[in-house]
C-alpha cells in the first residue's frame, strides 16, 4: 500500500508524561486515515494526530454505524516492536463490518495502516515492562446524511495510545455484580461485534455497579437471565474441578483475541479447555461442593482480570478468598512473556514491524 506522509512539525512526546499513563489517556504523534467514496476506498495517509473536519450531520453520529478494533505492540526484549496477533484482529474487523454493512478494507490495508503508524511513532512504543503501544483502528460512517440506510462515504483511521498497565495498584481481583435490570445483547444483534453500540449499552448498568462499590458487571444472557456471558468488556472464564471453562461463541459474546489465546494455551498445557454453558446458579453450587476454584476475564486491554467477588441479588460468592488464582497467574505470565519476547513464540502470534 502506497502511504502519503505528512509528518507532524514537531514530536510531542518529549513533553508527554510516559510513567504510568491511564488507558487511552494520550495519544501519539501521527494517525492513518482513508476515506471511502464512490464505492471505493481512496488515498492512505499518515497525517498528524488530531482534529477531524466533521458536519454535523454525519451519519455515524447519528446512527452509529461505526466499527473499531484494539490490538497491541510491544516493545521486545531486543529492541524490535512486534503486534500481537494482527491478523486474528483483522479477521474479527472484517467480519464486524459486514454486520454493520460498512465495507471493510482488504488485510494488506488494515495492517499496513497499523504498522504505518507503529513505524512512524516507534518511539511511542514504551520500553517499560507491562507497558505498551495501544493500537485502535476504527471506520465510520462520514457522509452527511440523515436518511436512514447505510452510508455511502466511510473514514477508516488507526490511532495509537501508549499505555501503563490496565490495573494501575497491578493484577487485583475485582468485586462485581451481575445485572438484573439490564441485558447486554441478545442472539442475532450486535454483541459478537465490536462496535460502539456494544459498550454504549453497558455503561449505565457499569456506573450503577460503581456506585454500589464494585468494579465492574458480569452480564447474564438475555432470555433466562442465567448464563454467563462477560465481565465488564471482557470474555469470562470460571475454574471448576480440574476444568477451564468459557460460554461458546453462540452469537452475543464477542470472540475475544485473547479469550483464544487462553483457550490455546490451556490445550497445549493438557488442561480440559471446554466452551459450554455456565448457569450463575453452577458458580454457586460449585461454591457449596468445595470445586470453585477461579473466575477471571480476559481482554487485550487488561490480558487477565482476576475476580474476587461475585454479587447476584441478595447473594454474594467470594472466588479463590479473594485472591488472584494459580491458572490466571500462569495465562497472564505466558501471554505476556510472549508478548515481550521473553517466551517462545511457539504459536506464532508475534508479528515484527521492521
Ligand atoms: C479489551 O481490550 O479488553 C477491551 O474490551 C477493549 C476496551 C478498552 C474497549
Amino acid at each position: 500500500m502506497n502511504i502519503t506522509v505528512t509528518k507532524a512539525p514537531a514530536s510531542r512526546r518529549a513533553q508527554a508524561n510516559l510513567d504510568n499513563p491511564a488507558f487511552g489517556e494520550i495519544f501519539s504523534d501521527h494517525m492513518f486515515l482513508m476515506n471511502y467514496r464512490d464505492g471505493g476506498w481512496g488515498a492512505a495517509t499518515l497525517i498528524p494526530y488530531g482534529p477531524l473536519p466533521m458536519l454535523p450531520s454525519m451519519s455515524a453520529l447519528h446512527y452509529g454505524q461505526i466499527v473499531f478494533e484494539g490490538l497491541k505492540a510491544f516493545r521486545q526484549k531486543n529492541g524490535a516492536v512486534a503486534l500481537f496477533r494482527p491478523q486474528k484482529f483483522y479477521e474479527r474487523f472484517a467480519r464486524s463490518c459486514r454486520r454493520l454493512a460498512i465495507p471493510a478494507v482488504s488485510r494488506e490495508q488494515f495492517i499496513g495502516a497499523v504498522k504505518a503508524v507503529v513505524r512512524e511513532d516507534a518511539a511511542w512504543v514504551p520500553q517499560k515492562q507491562g507497558h505498551s503501544l495501544y493500537l485502535r483502528p476504527f471506520v465510520f460512517a462520514s457522509e452527511s446524511f440523515l436518511g436512514v440506510r447505510a452510508s455511502r462515504a466511510y473514514t477508516f483511521m488507526v490511532i495509537a495510545s501508549p499505555v501503563g498497565n490496565y490495573y494501575k495498584e497491578g493484577v487485583k481481583p475485582v468485586r462485581l455484580t451481575t445485572s438484573l435490570a439490564y441485558i447486554r445483547a441478545a442472539k442475532g444483534g450486535l454483541g459478537d461485534v465490536k462496535t460502539p453500540a456494544n459498550y454504549a449499552a453497558s455503561l449505565l448498568a457499569a456506573e450503577e455497579a460503581r456506585e454500589q462499590g464494585f468494579a465492574q458487571v458480569i452480564w447474564l444472557d438475555a432470555i433466562e437471565r442465567r448464563y454467563l456471558e462477560e465481565v465488564g468488556a471482557m470474555n469470562i472464564f470460571c475454574v471448576i474441578g480440574g476444568e477451564l471453562i468459557t460460554p461458546p461463541l453462540e452469537g452475543t459474546i464477542l470472540p475475544g483475541v485473547t479469550r483464544d489465546s487462553v483457550l490455546a494455551l490451556a490445550k497445549a498445557w493438557g488442561i480440559a479447555a471446554v466452551e459450554r454453558r455456565i448457569a450463575i446458579d453452577e458458580l454457586y453450587d460449585a461454591r457449596q461442593k468445595g470445586t470453585l476454584r477461579e473466575v477471571f476475564g480476559s481482554g487485550t486491554a487488561a490480558v487477565i482480570s482476576p475476580v474476587g467477588e461475585i454479587r447476584h441479588g441478595d447473594t454474594t460468592l467470594t472466588v479463590n478468598g479473594g485472591a488472584i488464582g494459580p491458572l490466571a497467574q500462569r495465562l497472564y505470565d505466558a501471554i505476556t512473556g510472549i508478548q515481550y519476547g521473553e517466551a517462545a513464540d511457539t504459536f506464532g502470534w508475534m508479528e515484527k514491524v521492521e
